[in-house]
C-alpha cells in the first residue's frame, strides 16, 4: 500500500534521538530551546513555543490571548476537528464561514458576512499548505479590531507575498504529527507576536507556573514555584525536539521534493478527465504542498467519492479524505442553521479526494497513482455507458 503520507527519517534523525536518549535529558530542556530558536528564525524572529501537539498549541494561543465565554471565533469548516474543539475548550463559540471552492480556504467575503458584535478572532486554516488570502483576512481583522490566529498545521515552509507563514497573524500554530511536512513524532509549535502573550502562553504551557519547565527540572531555577493560573501540561519534550532539530535542517529539501511531486501530479492529472486539482492561490506565495487534493466530477463519472476511495485502496493506493467538514459532524451541527448555510463546503465534501504525497515518494509512484486513478475512472465511465445503453434497449 502506498500511504497518503509517510515521514522522511534519515540516519541523522536516528542519531540525534539516540544522542538525546543517551544524554539523560528527555523532557523539555536544551534541545527544545534550540528547536524553538531555530523555528523562530524561520518565522521572522517571533517567539516560538514547542508543544506536545498542534492541538495543544492552538488551545494555548486562544487561552493566552484571553479568548473565552461570550466570544465568537470565525473559522473554516474544512479542517481537522481540533481547530474548532479548542474554541469550545476556552468557552468561546465557533462560527463557521464558507470556503472558496477553488482552494478550500476560507472565503474572505463569507468571513466578512460572519463578523458580528461578539467576534473576537478570525482563525483561518491554510488548507493543504496553500496560504489563505492573508491581505483580505488581515484587512478584515484590522477593520473590525479582532485577533488573527492561524492554523498552519499544513503550512510550515509556506509563504504569502514573501512573508513566511507564522510571521503574519497574532499567533500561528504548526503541527508536527508524522503526516506533516516536519515531524517530531507528535508535536507542535506556537509562534506569537506579542511578547506578553508569549509569556502567558509559556506559563499556561506548564501548569500556569511562572517559571520555565527546563529551568525547574534542571535545578538551574529556584526550587520553589508559584502557580498563578490553571494551566496545562503542553510542552514539547527534548526527545521530540531532537527529531525536530534534524527535520528542520531538512525542511527546505523535503518541501522541495513535495513540490516536485506535486508538479508532476499537476502535469499528469491534466490528461485525466473527471478530476481536477485544487487551484493555486492568486497571490504571490510559496505552497507547502502538504496534501494533494483533487476534486472529482461525481455527476459525470457517476461514482461516489467513498466508492472511489475504496477502489483506490483495493488497488494499493492509500487515498484519503481531508476533511469531513465540521458542520456535518454531530457535535457541530447545532452551530450551523443548516448544511445549506455552507453550500461550498457541503458540496466540496462530496467530491474531494486526497492522493499520496510525501517527500520520499518516487516519480514512478506518482505515475502509478495517476494511472490507477485513470483506469478506475474510465472503467466507471464505461460501466455508466453500458448501463445507459442497456436501459435504452430495455
Ligand atoms: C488543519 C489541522 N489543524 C489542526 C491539526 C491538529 O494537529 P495535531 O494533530 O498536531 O494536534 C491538524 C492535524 O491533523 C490539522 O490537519
Amino acid at each position: 500500500m502506498l500511504p497518503y503520507a509517510r515521514p522522511s527519517i534519515t540516519d541523522a534523525e536516528v542519531a540525534e534521538v539516540e544522542a538525546c536518549l543517551r544524554s539523560g535529558w528527555l523532557a523539555t530542556g536544551p534541545r527544545t530551546a534550540r528547536f524553538e530558536a531555530a523555528l523562530g528564525e524561520q518565522v521572522g524572529g517571533l517567539s516560538v513555543l514547542g508543544t506536545c501537539s498542534g492541538t495543544a498549541a492552538l488551545h494555548l494561543a486562544l487561552a493566552a490571548l484571553g479568548i473565552g465565554p461570550g466570544d465568537e471565533v470565525i473559522t473554516s469548516p474544512m479542517t481537522w476537528v481540533s481547530t474548532a474543539n479548542v474554541i469550545l475548550h476556552v468557552g468561546a463559540t465557533p462560527v463557521f464561514a464558507d470556503i472558496e471552492a477553488r482552494t478550500l480556504n476560507l472565503d474572505p467575503a463569507a468571513v466578512r458576512a460572519a463578523v458580528g458584535a461578539r467576534t473576537r478572532c478570525i482563525l483561518p486554516v491554510h488548507f493543504g499548505g496553500a496560504p489563505c488570502d492573508m491581505d483580505a483576512l488581515c484587512g478584515l481583522a484590522r477593520e473590525h479590531e479582532v485577533l488573527l490566529v492561524e492554523d498552519a498545521a499544513h503550512a510550515l515552509g509556506a509563504a504569502y507575498a514573501g512573508r513566511p507563514i507564522g510571521s503574519i497573524g497574532d499567533a500561528t500554530m504548526f503541527s508536527f504529527h508524522p503526516a506533516k511536512n516536519l515531524t517530531t513524532g507528535e508535536g507542535g509549535a506556537l509562534a506569537v507576536r506579542d511578547p506578553a502573550v508569549a509569556a502567558r502562553a509559556a506559563r499556561l504551557r506548564y501548569h500556569g507556573i511562572a517559571q520555565d519547565p527546563g529551568a525547574r527540572s534542571s535545578g538551574r531555577g529556584p526550587a520553589s514555584y508559584d502557580v498563578v493560573e490553571a494551566g496545562f501540561k503542553y510542552a514539547m519534550s527534548d526527545l521530540q525536539a531532537a527529531l525536530g532539530l534534524v527535520q528542520l535542517t531538512r525542511l527546505e529539501e523535503m518541501n522541495r521534493r513535495r513540490a516536485e511531486r506535486a508538479a508532476l501530479y499537476l502535469d499528469r492529472l491534466a490528461d485525466v478527465a473527471g478530476v481536477a486539482p485544487l487551484a493555486l492561490p492568486d497571490a504571490r506565495h510559496r505552497h507547502a504542498w502538504h496534501l494533494m487534493v483533487v476534486r472529482v466530477e461525481i455527476e459525470r463519472l457517476r461514482i461516489e467519492r467513498d466508492e472511489l476511495v475504496g477502489r483506490l485502496r483495493e488497488a494499493g493506493i492509500g487515498a484519503g479524505v481531508h476533511f469531513v467538514p465540521l458542520h456535518l459532524q454531530s457535535l457541530y451541527r447545532p452551530f450551523v442553521p443548516a448544511a445549506s448555510a455552507l453550500p461550498v463546503a457541503t458540496d466540496a465534501h462530496r467530491r474531494i479526494l486526497t492522493l499520496p504525497l510525501f517527500p520520499d515518494m518516487e516519480s514512478t509512484d506518482v505515475e502509478r497513482v495517476v494511472e490507477i486513478l485513470n483506469r478506475i475512472l474510465r472503467e466507471t465511465e464505461r460501466g455508466t455507458a453500458v448501463r445507459a445503453a442497456a436501459s435504452v434497449e430495455a
